[in-house]
């Protein structure tokens, strides 16, 4: 699975966003080291506090289904469905990667590959 590939399943994971409070559209595909790839949108609520990001979505239906090992995960966002520009991973879902993946896990974005370390380079451990 090349990037653009993975980044293009993001874009697609975006269309079934439900953000009607923001109209930011967010969708992630969360590539796991066996090859499945798992996508997410993000999920608004009446309640805001409440919405999950596209990224979290992804990795929890991943580890739900077993799946904790993952070597990269792609991320589109736009408010106007285009998704040229970067859409850089908020800092809850980067501790949320930080879980399970390593500093050299990759995060594909409209522009170009990054990777963890790059956005967190320290991560809260217990
Ligand atoms: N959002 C994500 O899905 N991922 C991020 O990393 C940051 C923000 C969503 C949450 C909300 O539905 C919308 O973008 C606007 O904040």
């Amino acid at each position: 699975m090349t990037d653009k590939e993975l980044f293009e399943l993001a874009v697609k994971a975006a269309e079934r966003s439900y953000s009607g409070y923001s109209s930011f559209r967010v969708g992630a595909a969360l590539l796991a080291k066996n090859g499945q790839v798992y996508t997410g949108c993000n999920i608004e609520n009446a309640s805001y506090s409440l919405t999950n990001c596209a990224e979290r979505t992804a990795v929890f239906k991943a580890v739900s289904e077993g799946c904790t090992d993952f070597e990269a995960i792609a991320v589109a966002g736009s408010s106007d469905d285009d998704f040229s520009k970067p859409c850089f991973p908020c800092g809850a879902c980067l501790q949320v990667l930080s879980e399970f993946c390593g500093r050299g896990f990759k995060i594909v974005l409209a522009d170009k590959a990054y990777s963890l370390q790059d956005f967190l380079p320290f991560t809260f451990k217990l």
